[in-house]
């Protein structure tokens, strides 16, 4: 009997996923949004897609359980994978539901919920900033007493940046707090740590750490969606002390959440460091957790990860659903290249990237009003190069920016 795997996507990602279980002789089913009837998803790799109606991208988590469980009746479901950040509680529900095996909810929440991914972390030792559940008054105030200003009010459900609001002062930090009203307790509020912000992409087989890969976004991610900036991002140098770290501690996280098999995609920020007697700022090197995910990063990462080291994620991901421990794991052979991703909205409908010619181009952003580009060279300074000079370039031929939605899907 072949496996029957079952894919929830609220937004078209993951066609690599569902290739690769096709391949491996899997019977491939995929619940995704009505909206997304006329995505191009791999339907030569799917053997049937399931509709659910959506509202701003939410669905009703009993109407997912009666449609799978409807679903069930006929199909033998082996394994349940949430492709994206907001259907991993979805898959954890069904798995507890049906009693598929699998990552269930407690596991999930801390790759889900940030302010649970915050304690934990704190628990075990890894360094996070000073961060408080916005619920009760007093520890509100005593919190707004004691830590330094600004801070970031951040929901503990949503990804993408959405929801984010950087407060000055104790009057901006309670005007938020009651625009907020009964969602309050939705959200967590933490010390803003000014700094570079850097992710770990990874792949764990049977709790260990099988791949890991560090890169640096350009702008952090905050500046890039709510201040529009052009989105970069790059490998960080092997070997480095940076590299050293980052891995050190993306370890220490996916151990302290519990992760036994899959991808995880975790960022942290190196804080800047501003010294009374100098006006340049310097770091100090020193590392803070900022969130994980049990998924493969958005933004194209996947693309950015394979070029620098032949990985792709999505396919070593459905080769880890599939085996579940049962076998041994061997990934293919892992290149230690150097890759940039540069991404911007554009302001014409087909911006023309033709002027980009270096060779070390490899992968072209085919998107309405959108440009983007991922070099790839064995050179990290030849990479750095690249992406800040078409960093330049993109603000002067594409860019454009739009005001930032509160919730994905508004
Ligand atoms: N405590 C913090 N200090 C500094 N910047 C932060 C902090 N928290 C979030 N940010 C900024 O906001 C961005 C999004 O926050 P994050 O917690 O990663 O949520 P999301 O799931 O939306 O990506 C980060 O990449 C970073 O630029
Ligand atoms: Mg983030």
């Amino acid at each position: 009997m072949p496996l029957t795997i079952l894919c929830i996507s609220g937004y078209e990602k993951g066609h690599d996923f569902m290739r690769e279980c096709k391949e491996k002789g899997c019977r491939v089913l995929l619940l995704t949004s009505k909206s997304l009837e006329d995505a191009s998803w791999p339907k030569e790799s799917i053997d049937e897609i399931f509709y659910i109606a959506d509202k701003n991208k939410e669905w009703e988590i009993k109407e997912v359980i009666y449609g799978i469980s409807y679903v069930a009746r006929k199909e033998k479901i082996d394994r349940i994978v949430a492709l994206d950040d907001y259907d991993v509680e979805k898959a954890a529900a069904l798995r507890e539901h049906l009693r598929v095996p699998g990552m269930g909810d407690t596991t999930t929440r801390y790759f889900r919920d940030k302010l649970a991914m915050r304690i934990r972390a704190k628990e075990t030792g890894i360094p996070v900033p000073e961060f408080l559940h916005v619920l009760n008054y007093d520890a509100i105030n005593k919190f707004a007493r004691s830590v330094t200003f600004p801070y970031i009010i951040k929901p503990r459900l949503l990804a993408g940046a959405h929801g984010l609001k950087k407060v000055n002062n104790t009057e901006e930090l309670w005007n938020r707090i009651n625009e907020l009203g009964d969602e309050k307790s939705f959200f967590l509020m933490e010390r803003f740590i000014p700094g570079n912000i850097y992710h770990v992409d990874s792949i764990v087989y049977e709790n260990e750490i099988r791949f890991a890969l560090a890169s640096k976004y350009g702008k952090p991610p905050f500046e890039v969606a709510h201040l529009g900036k052009v989105f970069t991002s790059r490998t960080v140098k092997r070997g480095s002390a940076t590299e050293q770290r980052l891995l050190e501690l993306n370890e220490k996280v996916l151990k302290a959440m519990g992760l036994v098999r899959g991808v995880s995609h975790t960022e942290f920020i190196e804080a800047d460091e501003v010294r009374q007697d100098s006006v340049q700022p310097r770091r100090d090197g020193k590392f803070y957790f900022l969130e994980t995910s049990a998924r493969v990063g958005g933004a194209h990462l996947s693309n950015l990860v394979e070029a620098a080291s032949g990985i792709n994620l999505w396919r070593e991901w459905a080769k880890i659903e599939i085996l579940r421990g049962e076998g041994e794991y061997l990934y293919p052979e892992v290149k230690n290249d150097y890759a940039g991703i540069i991404l911007s909205l554009a302001k014409q409908e087909s911006p023309d990237l033709s002027a980009y010619n270096d060779d070390e181009i490899v992968w072209r952003l085919k998107k309405k009003n959108h440009a983007g580009l991922i070099v790839k060279s064995e050179s990290y300074k030849r990479v750095e190069e690249l992406i800040e000079s078409y960093t330049k370039r993109f603000y002067k031929d594409f860019f454009a920016t739009q005001p930032m939605k509160e919730r994905p899907g508004d």
